[in-house]
């Protein structure tokens, strides 16, 4: 069966900067900044992002999806950062699809302002969720899930949410449909567990709408900075993909920084990891 289409996915990037202000410091914010001093800094290689846009663009897939933590803190820098970053990848003739994760609306003071809207919003959808055809004609829905917290990094899906989502993917014309979103459905697969705390508040209903619909669906998250790919257990249609953080590497770790290669045919998803180990390298699912 010939491809009908393909689909590039990056995610958690998380540019970062040390905020030594401490008026900048209240808040959460505090323990997200020692969290950079003390680990990201040193696990977030994002003097990367040249080398990467050109591995993204020699693949000559088109379309990339940019699927949230684009940030570390929120900050003003870190976005500035990060669409420097996204603009690149225009300039290589990519067109970004990017939607926020919880790194993205860190404090509620930056979700208030709409940071993310006014440093990214030239690549984020009018609104979410929405469906965006992919150049073969393959549907691509686009989902919510991103909130400030407390301290938590959860997200919610709202039940309005829900069933716009539903009526988006009954619209679509038969055959394949792509799902993108910041967090995964499966609070654990072979690969990742995530935590209470760190979960999709909703996401059991979510998923009964996509597998209930009994259409050949692939929801591609990020979030938990693994990689996995894995046929629902309950919902045969249904496939869950994640793609561990773009700029990741740790000394000691097996884990490499990553962005996924989706080939899309009529009856089934293909995925192609590639990943950083001194250079850019494409390898096997
Ligand atoms: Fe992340
Ligand atoms: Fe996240």
């Amino acid at each position: 069966m010939p491809n009908r289409d393909a689909l590039l996915h990056i995610t958690d990037l998380h540019f970062w900067e040390i905020v030594w202000n401490p008026l900048r410091l209240l808040g959460k914010r505090f323990l997200g900044n020692l969290n950079v001093a003390l680990r990201r800094n040193q696990e977030f290689h994002t003097e990367r992002a040249e080398t990467t846009a050109d591995a993204l663009a020699a693949t000559g897939i088109s379309t990339v999806f940019a699927g949230g933590d684009f940030t570390s803190t929120s900050t003003d820098r870190e976005f500035e950062m990060a669409a420097a970053f996204l603009r690149t990848l225009a300039g290589r003739g990519l067109r970004v699809l990017a939607i926020p994760g919880n790194h993205d609306r860190y404090t509620f003071t930056s979700a208030r302002r709409r940071r993310f809207e006014r440093y990214l919003g030239e690549f984020l959808p009018a609104e979410l969720p929405c469906r965006v055809d992919l150049p073969g004609g393959t549907p691509f829905l686009l989902l919510p899930g991103a909130q400030p917290n407390v301290l938590s990094s959860c997200g919610r899906i709202h039940g309005r949410d829900i069933e716009r989502t539903a009526e988006l993917l009954s619209a679509c014309p038969p055959g394949p449909v792509l799902v993108g979103a910041h967090y995964p459905l499966l609070p654990e697969a072979p690969g990742y567990e995530t935590p209470p705390l760190r979960r999709l508040r909703n996401a059991e209903a979510l998923r009964q709408a996509l597998g209930g619909s009994g259409r050949t669906i692939l929801h591609i998250a990020g979030h938990v900075h693994r990689a996995s790919y894995v046929q629902d257990p309950q919902y045969p249609g249904l496939w869950h993909a994640t793609t561990d953080a773009l700029f990741f590497e740790r000394s000691g770790a097996k884990r490499r920084g990553m962005f996924t290669e989706i080939q899309v045919s009529e009856d089934r998803f293909d995925l192609c990891r590639h990943v950083f180990d001194g250079a850019w390298r494409r390898t096997g699912a």
